[in-house]
């Protein structure tokens, strides 16, 4: 018999107009989660949903070819290309040449911990300037035919634990979902998740 978790997890999970089969998400790996780790993942995940790694809007705005990271394969759905910049109307402009190349999801990266990203306003800089965020989220939906959802972190650092209202800010500007990844910008990608000053 299943159980009533069993029950729930069998359901399709709506994100916006988005409705998902699986519950399995491969999550964006740069230098990773390209079209060839895509299609394994989905060999043994059919319907999972399998994100681009990030790429960036500003690159995308001067450049005159389309980065390989964000090539897409016709077949693939469902797939959200993830992109990052701290220029709400380049990442409007960059949503629009996604979608053009075929992701049913627009994700915005806020996670990011890598300091060549954070210095330039992108990725998890982007929990310090709640407004900021709010803004490049109101512009990409504005601009997008597709959800749009976020990416981020718990907070800057254990002292600045911020998600909740962070994430708030993002649903009221439009976010049809939110990602966390459990940690901290300090704790970069090692450390327990979760973090023990988290009290929400
Ligand atoms: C090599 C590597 C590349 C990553 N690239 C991205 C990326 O492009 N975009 C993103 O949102 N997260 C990226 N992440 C973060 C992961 O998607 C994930 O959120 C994180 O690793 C937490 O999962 P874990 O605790 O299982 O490592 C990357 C992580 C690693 C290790």
């Amino acid at each position: 018999m299943r159980s009533e978790l069993q029950t729930k997890l069998a359901q399709p999970l709506q994100i916006g107009t988005v409705t998902l089969h699986s519950r399995v998400f491969q999550s964006p790996l740069a230098g990773v989660t390209d079209r060839v780790f895509r299609r394994l993942v989905r060999r043994y995940a059919p319907h999972s949903l399998t994100y681009t790694e990030m790429v960036s809007a500003s690159g995308l705005h001067y450049a005159r070819e389309l980065p390989r990271v964000m090539e897409v394969d016709p077949d693939e759905a469902p797939i959200a290309i993830q992109l990052f910049d701290c220029r709400p109307d380049f990442l409007a402009e960059a949503a629009e040449r996604a979608v053009a190349e075929g992701a049913q999801i627009v994700d915005i990266n806020m996670g990011c911990p890598v300091n060549k990203i954070t210095k330039n306003g992108g990725g998890s800089s982007l929990l310090r300037q709640p407004e900021v965020a709010a803004q490049i989220v109101r512009q990409v939906v504005a601009r997008s035919p597709v959800p749009v959802t976020v990416k981020t972190r718990l907070g800057w650092s254990e002292q600045e634990i911020t998600i909740l209202d962070f994430a708030r800010r993002m649903e009221d500007a439009g976010a049809q979902a939110i990602t966390i990844h459990g940690r901290t910008r300090a704790q970069g990608f090692n450390g327990r998740p979760g973090g023990t000053g988290f009290a929400g």
